[in-house]
């Protein structure tokens, strides 16, 4: 099944727009930033790799029609633009490492015509594309070493195809065991509150053919003490120097179960979802999404009475004492992570 979550197409940014999935399995095309600032809030697309691809791009959309031939004033615009998309949402470091990454490429080139500046853009907003396909192919080779036959691995969110370009970090990790022949099993949880689990992660696992079952997220540690996961693997938004990993809500959960029924816990991601800058994870900033996610949004009806006070972060924080290992594209980190993340990461 070949699959691209997020492309540059006919002069707009081709995205899946993943709230329609499962039900339906359709591309929309992005022509304005407005568009796109919206479509990354609402999670049409979504999952940090891909959000760095989408910051590449949007930047490019942003300035393509500018109707200058001055570089500064081409910069001015790009500073603006770099600032809207990177508050949409705050806590993948994918998106503002995708961001930075355009304006290094502007830097490089401001002596150019205007023309030529933008041409350039657009070729690195595809370059980030074309890493992350490498990326998670890399991530996939390293991490099934880690994998044995018929494991049971439990995974949440989706950090598959739907979060990357076209592979996936902890489900490339799956994918990779699965054409080596090792026949892995996944659950599954379905992530409350946006249910990517359910929705997205359980949808591109059948269509490849992995054996998918869907638990709630409250059922992990049931399984669990029934001797019934191997391993586990998620994905990450942010990773700081000391390994501490923001991924989505629940993530902490799992890790604090697998340490207590003694399962190896890891982390799958790129390197552009490391942020070396901050020392733990105490300085990610964990955004906080609206009520309505909680109360209503998949449901026929309300499931909370009116105006119920509601505490909805969307990731967590796993202090890197609970990671057995962090699977990347330049190979697998273990602890000491303040060192070997240095020494794998900078190499
Ligand atoms: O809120 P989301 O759906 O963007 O959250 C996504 C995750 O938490 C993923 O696990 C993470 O971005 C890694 S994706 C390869």
């Amino acid at each position: 099944m070949r699959i691209r979550t997020i492309d540059w197409s006919k002069g707009a940014i081709k995205i899946i727009d993943q709230t329609r999935l499962p039900r339906e399995f359709k591309y929309i095309y992005i022509k304005s930033l407005k568009e796109l600032w919206q479509a990354i809030k609402v999670m049409q697309v979504r999952g940090a790799p891909a959000l760095g691809a989408a910051a590449g791009l949007g930047v490019y959309l942003g300035i393509k029609d500018l109707k200058t031939d001055s570089a500064a004033r081409l910069k001015k615009e790009l500073d603006r633009v770099i600032s809207y998309i990177g508050s949409s949402r705050p806590t993948a470091k994918n998106l503002f490492w995708g961001l930075e990454r355009m304006r290094k490429v502007f830097l490089l080139h401001k002596d150019k015509p205007v023309a030529k500046i933008k041409d350039y853009l657009l070729k690195e907003a595809r370059q980030i594309m074309e890493e992350d396909r490498v990326a998670c192919r890399n991530i996939g080779r390293y991490g099934a070493k880690l994998i044995n036959r018929k494991d049971t691995i439990l995974t949440i969110c989706n950090a598959g195809i739907l979060a990357t370009i076209d592979y996936g970090t902890a489900l490339g990790v799956i994918y990779r065991a699965y054409e080596e022949g090792k026949d892995p099993k996944v659950f599954s949880c379905e992530t409350r509150p946006m249910l990517q689990g359910a929705r997205l992660t359980t949808w591109e696992l059948n269509k490849l053919g992995v054996d998918v079952t869907m638990i709630c997220d409250s059922m992990a540690a049931t399984l669990m003490q029934q001797g019934r996961i191997s391993k586990v693997i998620t994905g990450a938004d942010r990773i700081a120097a000391n390994g501490d990993t923001a991924n989505k809500i629940g993530t902490f959960n799992l890790a604090v179960l697998s340490k207590y029924h003694g399962i190896p816990f890891y982390i799958a991601a790129p390197e552009s979802t490391f942020d070396l800058k901050i020392k733990s994870g105490k300085s990610i900033h964990i955004e906080e999404r609206g009520r309505k996610e909680m109360t209503e949004l998949f449901f026929r009806h309300p499931i909370a009475p009116a105006g119920v006070k509601v505490f909805n972060p969307a990731f967590d924080v796993t202090p890197h004492d609970l990671i057995s290992a962090i699977i990347t594209d330049k190979g697998v980190i273990r602890p000491p992570y303040i060192k070997n993340i240095r020494k794998i990461i900078l190499k």
